[in-house]
């Protein structure tokens, strides 16, 4: 990137993550939807590396296929990510050396944690101007905070230079008053950190190889320490329990929904809505109460959507109402008014001014323009055309225990109410089922289907059967 220097970056995820208390690797935790080394993928590759190392270890083959199939899905990705192995896990600066091979010809080398996931590109960006701008050969992120927990202090001299970094485990008595906190971030001149790791011992109360300690060893010997200090620690918040990961997921939440209200989206309840990033929505559009947005999920300008609605993967077109309900996988047009309680799965495409009213299900099926769907119905592997009437209770009875099969059914068709429809079969144009009819043969265009018992009226039953009883 900037001033032609070349710069790797390596991820360390090889930790136990013991503090989670899970079988799961601590970096494949999600926040919203997506897994914690993700994000802090996103964030290194804005400073364009060179490579990506990412350090793995215990469950390690885990990650590296999650991140292979995920993140790093694309061609250009996958050539930017390696994996090295860390075999023990005896500390991040261990991690460090075990990544040394991997790392190829380059200036400078950017380290990260898995486990750090609100960092951003913009402040790795800033990070690296600033360590060519000091001409530094050690950079490293810092913040200052009112409690600094379990994080490593940052030692500084009298003058502000610094010193080193003390581990919490690790502090004097001396060391109580630091507020300054390492937030496991640095850049180091690749030459420099392969002499400055090889130095390092596991003298300490963890006894293990810390990397933390490459800061004192740089300072002592003579080399340019920079500090870069945060001015917002929530963004370089480590997650190392289950409380810890909530607290960082419910404040990337928070980060999303200010985007989306200063974007002109009216979220009522920013506390009880949840919306993942990378989810677009359009100006005026209001999100009530109790609504998850998931994945992919684009929705367009003047909707309503929720409250209580859950949408993954999806596409919503304008002015459209979806109440109490859920839409998967599915493509939704515009001034469509899906709910209350209703479902529409995977592969449906409801076109404009449809109507899905109460506890209806689709499934996998296209309805056309302006058709109706409404009480208790269920609309599997369908093919409808526009203006269609759905009787309620009406199914398309696309399953024979084997096989899915597909039912069409024609424009301005109109079909009573508790019809069973027994796919393969099309129902014609402008026609006719008569409620409660089990169909089972085609109905062409504009005739009338009955398929049911005719009614007969037994005339003064009911007194006879009395007189019998008698
Ligand atoms: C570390 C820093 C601490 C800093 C904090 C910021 C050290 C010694 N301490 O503490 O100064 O304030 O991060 O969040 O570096 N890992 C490995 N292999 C290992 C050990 C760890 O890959 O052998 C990885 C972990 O998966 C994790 C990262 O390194 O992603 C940090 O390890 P962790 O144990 O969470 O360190 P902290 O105690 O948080
Ligand atoms: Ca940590």
């Amino acid at each position: 990137m900037a001033l032609g220097r070349k710069i790797s970056v390596v991820i360390l995820a090889a930790g136990e993550g013991t503090r989670m208390k899970s079988d799961t690797p601590k970096v494949l935790f999600p926040l919203c939807g997506r897994p914690m080394v993700d994000y802090v993928l996103d964030a290194a590759s804005c400073v364009n590396p060179e490579k990506i190392v990412i350090v793995i270890g215990r469950r390690g083959e885990v990650v590296a296929e999650r991140v292979t199939e995920g993140w790093a899905r694309d061609r250009d990705r996958a050539d930017l990510v390696r994996f090295a192995w860390q075999p023990e896990r005896r500390g991040t600066g261990h991690a460090v050396s075990c990544a040394m091979e991997q790392i190829p010809v380059c200036d400078d080398v950017m380290i990260l944690c898995g486990d750090t996931p609100l960092i951003t590109g913009d402040m790795l960006v800033r990070l690296f101007e600033s360590h060519l701008s000091a001409k530094a050969h050690v950079s490293l992120v810092t913040a200052v905070v009112d409690d600094p927990g379990d994080y490593g202090r940052m030692r500084r001299d009298a003058t502000g230079a610094v010193l080193g970094i003390v581990e919490a485990k690790d502090l004097l008595p001396g060391d109580g008053h630091i507020r300054e906190i390492n937030a496991g971030i640095y850049i180091v001149n690749k030459g420099i950190l392969a002499e400055l790791v090889s130095t390092l011992d596991d003298r300490n109360a963890k006894g293990e190889f810390y990397l933390t300690d490459i800061v004192e060893k740089a300072a002592q010997a003579g080399y340019a320490v920079n500090a870069f200090v945060c001015e917002d620690a929530s963004l370089i918040q480590g997650v190392n329990d289950r409380y810890a990961l909530a607290f960082a997921e419910s404040r990337l939440r928070e980060t999303v929904i200010r985007n989306l209200c200063l974007g002109g989206v009216a979220v009522r309840d920013p506390r009880n809505t949840y919306i993942d990033p990378g989810v677009t929505i359009g100006r005026d559009t209001i999100i009530e109460p109790g609504t998850f947005l998931r994945g992919k999920t684009a929705i367009g300008r003047e909707c309503i959507i929720g409250p209580g609605t859950e949408i993954i993967d999806s596409q919503v077109g304008d002015n459209t109402e979806i109440w109490r309900s859920v839409v998967e996988a599915s493509t939704v047009g515009n001034h469509v008014s899906i709910g209350p309680f209703s479902h529409i799965r995977p592969g449906s495409v409801i076109e404009d001014y449809v109507s899905v009213g109460n506890f209806a299900e689709v499934k996998n099926s296209r309805i056309g323009l302006g058709s109706k769907i409404h009480h208790h119905s269920y609309i599997g592997d369908c093919t409808m055309g526009s203006n269609v009437n759905i009787g309620a209770g009406t199914v398309t009875v696309n399953y024979d225990g084997h096989r899915k099969h597909r039912t069409v059914i024609g424009d301005n068709a109109f079909i009573g109410c508790n019809a069973n429809l027994i796919a393969p079969v099309r129902i014609g144009k402008a026609s006719y089922v008569a409620a409660g009819s089990t169909v089972t043969q085609d109905v062409p265009d504009g005739a009338l289907g009955i398929a049911r018992e005719r009614q007969v009226n037994k005339e003064g039953w009911v007194a006879k059967r009395r007189q019998k009883l008698d």
